[in-house]
């Protein structure tokens, strides 16, 4: 039978596996540590030996051999590469998928080789390790396909680093085999003399554990989570009982390359190996403890946001209405039930939640729905949509409020309550599902590019609201392949715009790595970019105070157009604060502070009494405490309509004035205005903010 060229890319799994630690502990048997390796034999502070992740996945080797259409009496496993991303739990479930991702042709002669890729995820989320394996398939070859050149692996000249020998029992495959491999090339004498064999062969994967076991006495002693990445190549054939060498050099920080040999004939047994250890990649993105919720997740990329955050440990309220692309419909709850299905099959937690975004009900619901079953909410992506499409003539009322109903007011509807409970928690993600369209204008979208613009406004107040209580609302600016873009991209378009694409960017912007916070980003097909309103630099086309005429801006509108050198501003305090100034005026530094000005920052002071409005200050009971950066302290008191100043510090002021000499005699002569100083920072004011203001009214200009 040809090799099955359908099998490529389709998906195997997900395949479930509950374990406890004595399966654990039985492979560790089955590769031969004993009471010298304790931590791997005893349920007390269990540890795993890594090379076990591939007893746990015999069963999806073998099925997607099977599925490759392989001739099995000539079936060999070939080369094996685990890449580790988390250290396996003593116990749980594991759940694997996986796929053949590759063919290759060796020749008639030669056969043919099968590559396997698979991903296991324990029952709690965590990704835990990648599975490559290439299948020798010695009866398949010729089959017209392309050829794969092996990659060299050279080692070094000089003697190993490292040598563990190691004696496999005579009985080793009977033990071996009780984790999962029970072909009967191992156990049975007859089955072993009709392959070629003189008996049972050891299993190529038992002598794997053995090396792995060896590379952890060598070079990470105790720490079987610090291995990183196995890889191997199978070359010959053992019997049992016959001993064996793992021969280790150690390559670089973190890496070496190991083979083992019969050490009485010096054959090469398994060959070509890697070793790469380590600390955990510190730079994963969880959400373990994390709770998000995702609307319109039962479709598009709402469902690819609610797998990939859930994959990584979050527990999620997959919220979808079940509607028709133009929101029409009653509704359904099979889209939110299939991914919340969908989560939990791979071992995640997940719970539906099918109320519309496009109510405050709706909204308050969805955020309940999440409370009642997680008992918080860090994370909330408002993605649920709706579209249609019509020329601005033709877009009744109707159509108008349905879209910015569901964009719009769907992300007021849910982020107000979810807010609420961040900001309780101190801490919190929102994303803003914005658009293309929004961002830069869709013919017959004037109703969607206007919620999807009404979204960055919203994002951009909240941010500031949220900044204090450590939440950060972000927007993004997706393409992707979904029943929203189906008719409307060609279909190679569409084969490059999978929602996957999208999803990273997502979930940084919901990680509590996320330093963005107001941003908007742009993602499709593998690119990213942030979008930004950018300012030109201000420009006054008249003296302060002057109107200038519209021929003026007629003249100057190239120059007031000018991007280059534009900025972006975080808030709109930040913006004012450049106009309260001419340009050229800001960033002046103070004038350092000499004897002149102190003799000026004084006379301002013996002043002061002289500038005093007394009938403002009916009621006003208050010091003013003045540090003048290069010209000493002064304080200010005002009380039953008088004021008096006296030179040092008051005990108890009210509120303290902070500004360097220089900056304060501009500020008192008008030429620097005082929320100008505030914003840029050259007067800090600490105590009662609302009562420094008084000073504007309690004081004329001298
Ligand atoms: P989709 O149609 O596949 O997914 C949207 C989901 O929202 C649907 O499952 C729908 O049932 C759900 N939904 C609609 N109204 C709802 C409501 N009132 N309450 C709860 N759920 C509701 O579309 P796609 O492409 O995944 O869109 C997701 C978001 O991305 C939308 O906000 C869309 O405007 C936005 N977007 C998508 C682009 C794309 O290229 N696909 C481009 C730009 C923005």
């Amino acid at each position: 039978m040809p090799l099955n060229m359908h099998a490529l890319g389709r998906p195997i799994g997900p395949f479930k596996r509950d374990y406890t630690w004595k399966d654990a502990v039985l492979y560790a048997l089955g590769v031969g540590a004993g009471f010298s390796e304790l931590d791997y034999c005893y349920e007390k502070n269990l540890k795993i030996i890594p090379s076990f992740a591939m007893a746990m996945i015999f069963d999806v080797l073998s099925q997607a051999t099977i599925n490759a259409g392989v001739d099995l009496a000539g079936v060999l496993h070939g080369e094996q590469e685990l890449i580790f991303h988390n250290s396996i739990p003593s116990e749980g479930t594991l759940i694997t998928t996986g796929k053949v991702v590759d063919y290759y042709d060796k020749g008639k002669a030669k056969g043919a080789l099968v590559v396997i890729e698979s991903e296991t995820h324990h029952g709690n989320g965590q990704k835990l390790f990648t599975s490559i394996a290439t299948v020798f398939s010695r009866l398949d070859g010729g089959f017209g396909g392309k050829d794969r050149k092996s990659v060299p692996v050279e080692f070094p000249s000089r003697i190993p680093d490292f040598v563990v020998d190691a004696t496999p029992s005579p009985d080793q495959p009977l033990i071996y085999r009780l984790s999962g491999d029970v072909f009967h090339l191992h156990v049975d004498p007859q089955f072993a003399a009709m392959a070629g064999f003189e008996r049972p062969i050891m299993h190529g994967l038992c002598t794997h554990g053995f090396a792995c076991r060896a590379l952890l006495s060598a070079l990470t002693p105790g720490h079987p989570e610090k291995v990183r990445r196995l890889t191997c190549r199978f070359s010959k054939a053992l019997y049992p009982g016959i001993p064996i060498q793992t021969q280790i050099w150690k390559i670089g920080e973190g890496k070496a390359l190991w083979r083992t040999v019969a050490t009485d004939t010096d054959q090469v047994i398994i060959d070509k190996g890697e070793f790469e250890y380590g600390n955990t990649p510190q730079d994963e993105i969880r959400f373990d403890d994390r709770v998000a919720i995702v609307t319109g997740a039962g479709a598009g990329l709402g469902r690819i946001y609610a797998l990939e955050l859930a994959r990584r440990g979050a527990r999620v309220v997959v919220n979808d209405l079940g509607g028709a692309r133009d929101g029409a419909g009653k509704g359904s709850a099979s889209p939110a039930d299939a991914v919340v299905a969908e989560i939990r099959t791979h071992g995640g937690q997940a719970v539906a939640s099918y109320a519309s975004v496009a109510t405050a009900e709706g909204g308050e619901s969805i955020v309940k729905t999440a409370l009642d079953a997680f008992g918080t909410v860090d994370i909330l992506i408002n993605n649920a949509g709706i579209l249609r499409d019509k020329s601005f003539i033709k877009l009744d009322p109707q159509d108008w409020q349905a879209v910015v109903d569901v964009h719009l007011n769907g992300a007021y509807n849910v982020s107000r309550p979810a807010f609420a409970v961040m900001k309780a928690k101190r801490y919190g993600r929102i994303i803003m599902t914005t658009s293309a369209a929004g961002l830069y204008g869709n013919f017959g979208q004037t109703h969607y590019a206007a919620a999807k613009m009404g979204l960055v406004g919203l994002m951009n107040t909240l941010k500031l609201e949220g900044e204090r209580y450590g939440i950060k609302v972000n927007a993004v600016a997706p393409v992707a392949a979904s029943r929203f873009t189906a008719d409307v991209m060609p279909p190679e378009v569409l084969e490059r715009s999978r929602p996957e694409f999208v999803a990273p960017l997502v979930l940084y912007l919901c990680s509590d790595r996320c330093s963005p916070n107001g941003d908007i980003f742009n993602a499709a097909m593998g690119y990213y970019s942030r979008v930004a309103v950018v300012t030109a630099p201000v420009r006054m086309l008249a003296r302060p105070g002057e109107v200038p005429t519209p021929e003026a801006i007629m003249a100057n509108i190239t120059a007031i157009s000018d991007l280059a050198d534009g900025k972006t501003y975080p808030g709109a305090d930040a913006f004012i604060g450049d106009l309260l100034v001419p340009p050229s005026a800001l960033d002046q530094p103070a004038r350092p502070a000499d004897s002149k000005v102190q003799t000026s920052v004084e006379a301002v002071f013996l002043a002061m009494p002289g500038t005093f409005v007394a009938e403002a200050a009916a009621g006003v009971d208050v010091v003013f405490q003045y540090r003048i950066d290069g010209a000493g302290e002064w304080f200010c008191t005002i009380k039953d309509a008088t004021c008096t100043v006296s030179a040092g510090q008051h005990p108890q002021p009210t509120c303290t004035f902070n500004i360097a000499a220089g900056d304060f005699l501009k500020l008192v002569s008008g030429e620097l205005p005082a929320m100008q100083a505030f914003s840029f920072g050259k007067l800090k004011i600490e105590g009662d903010l609302m009562k420094s203001q008084l000073v504007e009214r309690l004081f004329r200009r001298a």
